[in-house]
């Protein structure tokens, strides 16, 4: 008899993201004539960047000649995309990463959500909440928690992310084994300063923990002071596993490139205490599961480190965050706290009240969708997230039908 794995028996009914898209779609198919706004996941807008454009068609035209064509890549990427990598995102930074520490993939998501499958099943897991729920949901499926009881999975250690701690939390009193953190924060936007990273880096060095740091938005920190990288903290290459992503940086969100650094010097336990280096466990997984980002995507995403490629992709980015500020100013007009959207394309809004319903209520009287807090953990509950992927137009116009909708 084939037995089925339990564990998604305790997930939710549907994926955050696959609920809003068909509560989405029945509003449509009831109103057709209605001319929705998309503030929801966070999906680029603008067409790729020339220099990738131009990167990636020259890239094809190789592929198109007998002396130029490539077969199967290496499975870590390309020597000459994780040597740019190493050199603009972390040596110029000061951090001390190689080439050799880069695992080139096709994206962050699933990076986020294989990783786990390098640890014993019995670990203490704390998940910050709010919390991108591929954190959550992969480690539900892997069995390393209880049911959910009232919103909560039992087993889990949640970090609550709340006004209270400026949606920073502090390391907690007991020890856990593996902590996931994002900065700057999907979904609220916040930010970690370099003292509560290296709050966090301490903690795991006393704990002989590690963490999972997520920066998929690095490429949104404006503020001079506030690190894009974990390794920009001292200890953080013995201690922590970084994710990062072309997705947002440079619109490669339909492409498909991303990255995971884990550092060689950096080890899990045996349980007698022997010491297993992750970069040879993780190695072996990426090629056993795993064959390569193509050539073509590959060359595109070497040149968002180009001149011509990185001021482009600046561009964009910049974009989107003038979108933010302009849906941050709106909904503070209109008397809401908010948080993110400077540093950030997510602005977190507190709107007192169910999220659910709230998003539901723009949806139909303002025609813009955006994301239910609570979607993202009990601590969302009372808060929506609009995403700044948009095009100007259409974020004006989002912002003055939901000023009509709620004044
Ligand atoms: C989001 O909207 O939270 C992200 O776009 C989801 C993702 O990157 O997978």
């Amino acid at each position: 008899m084939i037995l089925a794995n339990e564990n998604y028996g305790k997930l939710q009914a549907s994926y955050l993201f696959s609920e809003i898209a068909k509560r989405v779609k029945a509003f449509q198919a009831a109103h057709p004539e209605a001319d929705v706004i998309r503030l929801g996941i966070g999906d680029v807008t603008l067409p790729l960047a020339p220099a990738c454009l131009e990167a990636m068609h020259k890239a094809v035209d190789e592929l198109g000649h007998a002396a130029t064509f490539r077969g199967y890549g290496p499975e870590q990427g390309y020597d000459f995309l994780r040597e740019a990598i190493a050199k603009n995102d972390y040596q110029a930074r000061g951090c001390d990463i190689e080439p050799g520490e880069i695992f080139v993939s096709d994206g962050s998501k699933c990076d986020c959500a294989n990783i786990q499958e390098l640890f014993a099943q019995e670990l203490r897991i704390a998940i910050p909440d709010p919390v991108y729920p591929v954190y959550v949901d992969t480690n539900v499926m892997a069995g390393r928690t209880g049911a959910n009881v009232d919103g909560r999975y039992q087993g889990l250690h949640y970090l609550e992310s709340t006004p209270a701690n400026g949606f920073v939390p502090a390391p907690p009193a007991e020890a856990v084994d593996l902590i996931y953190l994002c900065f700057p924060n999907n979904p609220t936007g916040a930010v970690a300063t370099r003292e509560q990273l290296a709050a966090w880096v301490a903690y795991a060095k006393a704990n002989k923990a590690l963490l999972l740091f997520d920066a998929a938005y690095e490429a949104f920190i404006r503020d001079p002071e506030i690190p894009h990288s974990i390794y920009e903290i001292e200890g953080a290459k013995d201690v922590a596993i970084e994710f990062r992503s072309f997705s947002k940086k440079a619109g490669f969100t339909g492409v498909r490139c991303a990255f995971t650094v884990v550092p060689k010097n950096l080890v899990a336990y045996a349980k007698d205490g022997t010491e297993i280096p992750l970069h040879a466990m993780w190695n072996r997984r990426h090629t056993t599961k795993f064959n390569g980002v193509s050539y073509p995507v590959q060359r595109a995403a070497e040149a968002v480190y180009s001149r011509d490629g990185a001021c482009q992709c600046t561009q964009q980015v910049d974009y989107y965050l003038g979108n933010a500020k302009l849906i941050r100013k709106g909904l503070q007009d209109l008397g809401y706290t908010c948080v993110g959207g400077d540093n950030s394309p997510y602005v977190w809004v507190n709107v007192q009240g169910s999220s659910w319903d709230f998003f539901d209520r723009l949806l139909n009287e303002a025609q813009v969708v955006t994301t239910p807090g609570a979607g993202f953990g009990k601590c969302g509950e009372g808060f929506i997230r609009i995403s700044a992927f948009n095009d100007r137009t259409r974020v004006i116009e989002a912002m003055e039908r939901i000023a009509s909708a709620l004044r």
